[in-house]
């Protein structure tokens, strides 16, 4: 799998890789007619997870933006509380934890310095600790009491892309299975949850579709030097991941912040020369999801008052986006928190059509490695 496959860069292969990825990643571990989800690698008890009272999770860049939007899962499906640290800040936090606790520790390579460090201070402190990696073997994955491999394939481009939204899906599925042993979910949820798994491939393969829009979108702003990439909730860790991709390949300078918290500050950086690109989507089954569609909508009118253009990631369907934003990319409708696994998609083409008109070298950005391995 490690060579371009016909792909003019090993980041658009593994941009169309992901709906591989996710099958590989999500089919072997559920039974949609059992509705349920077998993760017997992770080596840690029904009655330890039952009696679980928190999990930290720590990595670093993607992975930890994987991370965040795992918070929001795992704390929907199975009501545990999570705190996600940055790897290389976590032994300065002197983490309150022990016993009675799990620490993710999520890698895409396995052997990142400050993830590593950070897994071994979780264990100083008395914390099992869970590898999520997409590397078998790896040094972190092998120091781990339990681990939870993403299998996306070797992923050679130095940003991460396919090994992201198996993170993703593989949190999810850590949260379904949480949910389950710790009896917070009905048969029938977990099936419908399961059946929502089973179709994201599908659905990713779907938003691939918006490739050439994307294309044209680098082609009107590829000049530009700053961004601010914005969203909420769930969606707040796509609006960084987009951000950071952004950053990484092209060297445009970009931001990414919770919608909400754009008006403590960076609104006031808003004209013609910013503009925004916003997580818009709207799960028309949630009323919270609805609710923050709302919320968006308001903060699309206000950054339009300021001049600014906006880049909106919306659901299909959805009429009313497109006579707000400058620019509209749709995604296929997806459930809330199984959401992000689509709205990253638009924002990783963006970064490689942006970075490929301002004839950059893509697959190795300057001063970056594909592995930090030291702190
Ligand atoms: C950075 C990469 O150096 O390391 C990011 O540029 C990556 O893309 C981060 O997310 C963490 O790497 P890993 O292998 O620990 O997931």
């Amino acid at each position: 799998m490690s060579d371009k496959g016909g792909f003019p860069h090993y980041m658009l292969k593994e941009i169309f890789e992901q709906p591989q990825g996710l099958r590989d990643t999500i089919e072997p571990r559920v039974s949609l007619d059992e509705a349920v989800v077998r993760l017997d690698e992770i080596r840690i008890s029904a009655d330890e997870l039952r009696a679980l009272r928190r999990i930290n999770i720590v990595a670093s860049g993607t992975s930890r933006h994987a991370g965040i939007a795992g918070q929001y899962m795992i704390q929907e499906l199975a009501n545990v509380a999570v705190d996600v640290d940055y790897a290389s800040e976590f032994e300065y936090r002197n983490p309150l934890i022990g016993p009675g606790e799990i620490t993710i520790v999520i890698t895409q390579s396995g052997e990142t310095a400050d993830t590593s460090a950070a897994q071994r201070e979780a264990k100083a402190k008395g914390s099992r600790t869970i590898a999520v990696s997409n590397v078998v073997d790896s040094t972190i994955a092998r120091e781990a009491d339990g681990v939870l491999y993403t299998h996306a394939g070797p992923e050679i481009s130095i940003a991460s892309t396919k090994a992201f939204t198996a993170q993703m899906a593989v949190l999810f599925l850590f949260g379904l299975y949480l949910g389950q042993v710790r009896g917070k979910l009905t048969r029938e949820r977990r099936r419908q949850y399961i059946r929502e798994l089973l179709d994201l491939p599908e659905k990713l393969t779907k938003t691939l579709e918006s490739a050439p829009e994307c294309k044209l979108l680098a082609d009107e702003f590829y000049k530009v030097e700053d961004f601010l990439f914005l969203g909420r909730a769930v969606h707040y860790p796509v609006a960084m991941d987009g951000a950071l991709k952004l950053k990484e390949v092209s060297y445009i300078h970009a931001e990414g912040y919770p919608t909400g918290e754009s008006k403590h500050g960076p609104i006031a950086m808003l004209d013609d020369k910013l503009p925004v690109v916003i997580i818009a989507t709207c799960d028309r089954d949630d009323p919270g999801s609805v609710l923050r569609y709302e919320k968006t909508v308001a903060n699309i009118k206000g950054f339009k008052l300021q001049s600014a253009r906006v880049i909106a990631i919306a659901t299909e369907g959805d009429e009313q986006m497109p006579k707000l934003a400058d620019h509209t990319i749709f995604i296929p409708e997806e459930s809330e928190l199984l959401s992000p696994i689509l709205e990253i998609v638009p924002l990783q083409l963006f970064a490689y059509y942006m970075t490929v008109r301002k004839g950059l070298d893509v697959d190795r950005p300057r001063n970056l490695v594909k592995s930090v391995s030291v702190e």
